[in-house]
């Protein structure tokens, strides 16, 4: 691995993780960061993120319309150095497929102190922006402490 690459994971891609996708993307300023985005399930591989998605982060000014769901693979703990999480169930499916005390390490909250990013799936818009708003903090957060490895 040659440089910083940063993958995103929650359960079907295509919610919350694309979100953190193209929030971090947009903060990266010349930083050479790769981002990417993957789903502890396979139920949607190969949609375009759900529509709701698409449209808060398109309010902010970010297109994330042409990214495609993926299911997390275990090469991705090879292909990348920091793997972000969503949620306490995405932690608990990541957790279980890591294969040493490295891999482990790459593996965290991107919410501090454990917090949970809620699933939108099943609500409304308000859902959608609540993601965004907790997602660009982090990814602040994520940019910072970046700048400092
Ligand atoms: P995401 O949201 O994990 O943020 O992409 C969901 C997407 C799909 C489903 C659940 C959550 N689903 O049950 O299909």
């Amino acid at each position: 691995m040659d440089h910083t690459k940063v993958l995103m994971v929650c359960l079907g891609n295509i919610c919350r993780s694309p979100l953190a996708q193209g929030i971090l993307e947009s903060k990266l300023k010349g930083l050479t960061i790769s981002v990417d985005s993957a789903g502890t399930e396979a139920y949607h591989v190969g949609n375009s993120p759900d529509p709701r998605s698409i449209a808060v982060a398109k309010k902010h000014g970010i297109d994330i319309s042409q990214q495609k769901a993926r299911q997390f693979s275990l090469s991705d703990f090879k292909e990348f150095s920091h793997i972000f999480v969503m949620d306490r169930s995405n932690y608990n499916a990541i957790i279980a497929k890591a294969a040493s005390e490295e891999e482990l390490k790459k593996i965290n909250f991107i919410l501090n102190d454990q917090e949970e990013v809620p699933d939108p799936y099943y609500g409304g818009p308000e859902g959608f922006q609540n993601c965004f708003t907790l997602l660009e903090d982090a990814c602040d957060r994520i940019v910072k402490s970046l700048e400092n490895e």
